[in-house]
């Protein structure tokens, strides 16, 4: 069956109508269980298969019980709200269908996706970035620590690890996905040296230094420090200047996990937090996460051209047929076909302008500050540690944190996670959608309040610390 523009514009003025106006009466869905979801709804792929309509009606059962994660009941984790010009060019997106390894496959994209890597490169203080939108953070930092591992074993790419040992040095309060791309490029997760953090859950500098002598001592080739900007629970910003002291002095490649706190770099007021992000080699930057583009956006960055070329490109002649490699990204990836992560992000840049992204900054911070003045002056709450930025973790006295988390999202009340603060379960309130009212922090607060007051008492000390989500 063909797909003409009738057809599209009838199937997506229902079913956005449906959903918009649904989620605008109810921002928040109870949880459905799986159970039932199955009883409600067909998952079955049918022998025979359905005509349009009915797969459309589908379609509507599906979304209709589908988390709503863009309104003002979802805090739970660090992507939100919905840029307009974005979302319009991801549905666009979709039905040109380009695949973003070759300039023959993708033209005009192919320039956009340069000119992002262009801006966000100088942004970070990087004059001539190279770069490549990856599907996710994890992904941009696993790219990184694979060119990383190359950098400090010329060949590894070609002869593996060749009997060295290999170490990856990370603050305690890291994203997962850094240790588990050392495992997947054969670093080993044991050799992932974990650094511990001050009271702002910043790496301690003193304990990096430490670490990499030792291992220098013992013959371990120290491979990538990760300075996270923007860490998943308490959000707090690694110095990124003193660690580069440290880096270049022993000739470590240092990355920038800015997956989620990239964005900040944005912000006039804040960008300080990134001070040192010209020193980097790598940076990681997820614009689904503050800047409000749908997911999956993320760009990994190298200060130096020809760095991810040199450990990714392979020899595809059915593939790379014309124009330079600088025209075709696959060279630079760990995908082959990969989809348009770029243009959404353009057309969301090109409404809010570098400005608007600034105050969409400015905005996040303010809400932010709008629940710590919750917090302090609550004598129900109590504050786990002070916030570099734009998430406040804290405690209902004397009231498990995980169980009212989980009653709240049960009940529909209100989507917002907990993770782990120096060995307490805390309550992460995080604000990445400018589009909330000081209202809705303090409706947050009143469920929170409200569905603690409903439960037991319970305790929140756990044994073993891990970062959350
Ligand atoms: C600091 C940090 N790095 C990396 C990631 C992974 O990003 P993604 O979910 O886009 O893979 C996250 C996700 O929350 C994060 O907080």
């Amino acid at each position: 069956m063909d797909l003409t523009a009738q057809q599209l514009h009838r199937d997506i003025e229902l079913l956005s109508r449906v959903f918009l106006e649904s989620e605008a009466e109810t921002p928040i869905l109870p949880r459905f269980s799986p159970e039932q979801l199955r009883e409600e709804i067909e998952f079955e792929i049918p022998e025979r298969g359905v005509d349009h309509d009915e797969v459309m009606r589908r379609l509507m059962a599906i979304f209709d019980k589908t988390p709503r994660t863009a309104t003002n009941r979802f805090f739970n984790q660090l992507f939100g709200g919905r840029d307009p010009s974005a979302t319009v060019a991801e549905v666009l997106s979709a039905l040109a269908n380009n695949s973003m390894y070759t300039f023959k496959a993708a033209g005009p994209h192919i320039l956009i996706e340069r000119e992002l890597i262009r801006h966000m490169g100088l942004k970070m203080g990087f004059d001539d970035a190279e770069g490549v939108f990856a599907p996710g953070g994890s992904l941009s930092n696993l790219t990184a620590v694979l060119v990383a591992r190359d950098h400090a074993l010329e060949g590894a790419g070609d002869r593996g690890l060749d009997g060295k040992t290999l170490a990856l040095y990370t603050s305690e309060d890291s994203h997962y996905s850094i240790p588990k791309a050392a495992a997947i490029v054969g670093i080993g997760r044991d050799n992932v040296r974990s650094i511990p953090v001050d009271d702002l859950g910043r790496m301690r500098v003193d304990l990096l230094r430490e670490s990499i002598e030792r291992d220098l001592a013992d013959g371990v080739i120290p491979a990538m420090v990760n300075a996270t900007a923007g860490t998943t629970v308490p959000g707090a910003f690694d110095p990124l200047r003193e660690i580069a002291g440290v880096t270049r002095e022993h000739g470590v490649w240092l990355h920038v996990d800015g997956a989620y706190g990239g964005s900040i770099i944005l912000s006039p007021t804040h960008r300080h937090l990134l001070d040192g992000s010209e020193l980097a080699d790598s940076v990681a930057w997820d614009a689904h996460k503050m800047m409000g583009v749908p997911l999956t956006c993320s760009v990994v960055l190298f200060r130096e051209r020809g760095r991810a070329a040199a450990s990714l490109s392979e020899n595809a002649e059915y593939l790379f047929q014309q124009d330079d490699d600088d025209l075709n990204p696959g060279t630079r990836s760990l995908q082959c076909g990969r989809r348009n992560d770029a243009v959404k992000l353009w057309a969301a840049w090109q409404r809010n302008g570098d400005e608007g992204y600034g105050e969409r900054i400015e905005n996040l911070f303010a809400l932010a500050r709008r629940a710590r003045e919750i917090v302090d002056r609550e004598p129900r709450l109590v504050l786990s540690c002070e916030s570099m930025s734009v998430n406040v973790c804290f405690e209902v006295v004397g009231k498990p944190s995980d169980v009212i988390c989980q009653r709240l999202d049960e009940s529909g009340k209100l989507k917002v996670g907990y993770g782990v603060v120096g060995g307490r379960r805390i309550i992460r309130i995080v604000f990445v959608n400018p589009d909330l009212t000081t209202d809705d922090v303090d409706q947050a607060f009143a469920a929170i309040l409200e569905g603690a007051a409903a439960l037991p008492e319970g305790d929140n000390a756990v044994e073993a610390c891990a970062a959350g989500v």
